[in-house]
């Protein structure tokens, strides 16, 4: 692995190797060899976040590292510096960078022009660590996901959504998807993924039924804000007790957060799975040390 830009881009093996050496971090915290050892990790962040920041600052220094966050408008990118500058500039200078922003061509153009290990810290396309935190978090609760269901309620073609379409798919899970019509996968994604075990369905109970796993995100993600007629097009999309109560007996609920409730989860289910979505929070910083050691040179 040279870079993480993409759950898609995964094999079976690394995706297992990672979640392996996450749960080993995670059982060993405090006792961490020091892969990162006199190394300097920059983060570039054009996007606001509490938990990936948090977890990539502390995961690197744990790892024996130095992280320097930087924001768009604390670089001369926010000024209009093209991204294979600004990496030909970092990659001499820094010893891996994590980008958070809009477009998953900047994470990629990163990477080659840097030529350091680049982690995708979310795009629009993907949010690969948090679906390793996910994946690591199913494993602690329930065991594994062979022979389970995993239902995804909610805005069904986001970075979220997209990463766990592939994440099945190379795992092999029973993934169903549940949105409105005009947030749905495209054909032409469906064609690529090529997975007949993730199912597309526009009625949530469908998609819960029996379902082990319920997962949901934000029905707006960040840069849709004000998105008022995508908003309203999520109503029968909550994830509520009602809902829930199609699902298999000892679910679990995930949520990536920031969650909004009385949207995509009301205050009484994600209070009553707070154990589980806080412990899935937590587990951003094992996962992604995880990737921070597999990707040290
Ligand atoms: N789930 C997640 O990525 O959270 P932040 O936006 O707070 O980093
Ligand atoms: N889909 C959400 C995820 C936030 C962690 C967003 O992109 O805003």
């Amino acid at each position: 692995m040279k870079n993480l830009l993409t759950i898609e881009q995964l094999s079976e093996k690394e995706l297992i190797h990672l979640l392996d050496s996450a749960e080993l971090l995670k059982r060993q915290r405090g006792r961490d060899g020091k892969p990162l050892e006199g190394q300097t990790w920059a983060m570039i962040f054009t996007k606001a976040s509490t938990r990936t920041r948090v977890s990539f600052e502390v995961g690197i220094r744990e790892l024996g590292g130095k992280a320097i966050f930087l924001t768009k408008n604390d670089i001369q990118l926010g000024r209009g510096e093209p991204i294979k500058d600004t990496a030909r500039v970092l990659g001499r200078m820094v010893h891996g960078a994590i980008i958070r922003t809009f477009a998953q061509q900047d994470v990629v153009d990163f990477a080659e022009f840097s030529g350091i290990p680049t982690i995708n810290a979310l795009t629009d396309d993907e949010h690969p660590c948090q679906i390793l935190a996910d994946l690591l978090t199913i494993r602690e609760k329930l065991g594994n996901w062979e022979g389970k269901k995993i239902a995804w309620v909610g805005d069904g073609f986001s970075n979220m959504t997209i990463s766990w379409m592939w994440a099945a798919k190379i795992l092999g899970i029973e993934f169903a998807v549940a949105c409105p019509e005009n947030y749905a996968p495209t054909a032409e994604f469906l064609a690529k993924l090529d997975a007949p075990n993730v199912s597309i369905t526009h009625t949530p109970a469908e998609a819960v039924a029996g379902a082990h796993v319920i997962n949901t995100d934000v029905w707006l993600s960040m840069g849709e804000e004000g998105q008022t007629e995508k908003e309203s097009a999520f109503g029968p999309y909550q994830v509520n007790a009602e809902l829930l109560s199609k699902a298999a007996t000892g679910h679990i609920v995930l949520h990536c957060l920031p969650a909004y409730r009385g949207k995509e989860i009301t205050e009484e289910v994600l209070e009553s799975q707070a154990d589980t979505i806080f412990q899935q929070a937590e587990n951003r910083l094992h996962a992604q040390k995880a990737v921070l050691a597999a990707l040290a040179r």
